[in-house]
């Protein structure tokens, strides 16, 4: 007999592409969706819910933008009893720390009667290759604020792996895993490990939360994430989460990855080396120390 579908909210996403990649490679049916899929999922449109639930058994869940934004609790709450209807019985939420409105969404599902795993993660490394860092390494010019708090940047592949841990080993069923890289590094000490390792030089140019704000704003990104980078520049990046975690060791049997190895492997994939052959208008244009 065939093994049940597993739902995965997020096709092209950071984790979910993984941990899409991970399940097919070890022989489980997966069906990953997102607003571009047929059948779509989209958080913002609660009518296609159930049919990209149908027959799935389990989910791998990641909300759009953030739990911690306004609404995303009573949002969560809608899907999760949506699942229930659709006979789900296992979700794996991704989430994030020192967010009081993300870790309120935790509780709706560890409430909701469903076995559950809630996957509490740091920073993505993947910020810097796949998120809104991406342009200003290739630029050579990373305009942040917060660059002096020390946050514990996580590796997606370490985030993938336990949510499919998570998903295939029973005995890890209704626990939270905290999961966090193995060292503090500050924004800037991450700018400089990457200028040593790709061999170029890459500035930390340090700015205030209001100027990445009006940056953003300038190049029209939606209010949600512009709500979503105040909250976490202006709140949550005060040292709150400047701690490790140990959930990759207790999830896996096996330490997190390290920063300098995500930055090894990720240059060796060629993604940044579009600073030699193309401009790039990035995040961080318009954003600039005053
Ligand atoms: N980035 C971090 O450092 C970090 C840290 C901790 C936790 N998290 C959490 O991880 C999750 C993913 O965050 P991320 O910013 O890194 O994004 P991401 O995983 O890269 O996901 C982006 C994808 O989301 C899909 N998407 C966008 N809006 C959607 C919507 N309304 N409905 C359904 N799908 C939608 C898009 O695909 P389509 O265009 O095809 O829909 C896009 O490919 C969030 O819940 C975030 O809070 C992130």
């Amino acid at each position: 007999m065939s093994s049940p579908t597993t739902l995965i909210i997020g096709k092209h996403a950071k984790t979910g592409s993984r941990v899409d990649a991970l399940l097919r490679a070890q022989g489980h049916a997966t069906r990953a969706v997102s607003r571009s899929t047929a059948p779509a999922f989209d958080w913002d449109n609660p009518s296609g819910w159930a049919q990209a639930m149908a027959g799935c058994r389990a989910a791998y869940v990641t909300f759009q933008p953030d739990l911690a934004v306004p609404g995303a609790r009573e949002t969560l709450a809608r899907f999760i009893e949506t699942a229930k209807q659709a006979g789900l019985e296992h979700l794996v939420l991704l989430s994030g720390r020192g967010e009081a409105g993300a870790q309120q969404a935790e509780q709706v599902l560890m409430n909701s009667g469903l076995t559950w795993n809630v996957v509490r993660a740091s920073w993505f490394d993947q910020n810097f290759s796949e998120g809104f860092l991406i342009e200003g390494v290739l630029q050579g010019e990373v305009a942040l604020p917060s660059g002096d708090v020390p946050e514990p940047f996580i590796d997606v592949d370490d985030i993938a792996e336990v949510a499919v841990a998570c998903l295939t080993r029973p005995e890890l069923a209704n626990t939270l895993f905290e999961v966090t890289g193995p060292e503090l590094l500050t924004f800037q000490q991450c700018v400089a490990i990457l200028a040593e390792e790709l061999q170029r030089p890459i500035e930390f140019v340090p700015i205030s939360a209001r100027q990445l704000l009006q940056g953003l704003e300038a190049q029209g990104l939606p209010e949600p994430m512009q709500w979503l980078m105040n909250e976490l520049f202006t709140v949550v990046m005060d040292g709150r989460n400047s701690r490790l975690e140990q959930g990759v060791m207790q999830a896996l049997g096996r330490p997190a990855r390290s920063f300098r190895d995500y930055v090894r492997k990720t240059a060796a994939s060629g993604v940044w080396q579009a600073a030699e052959t193309s401009a790039v208008v990035g995040a961080t244009a318009g954003v600039q120390a005053q």
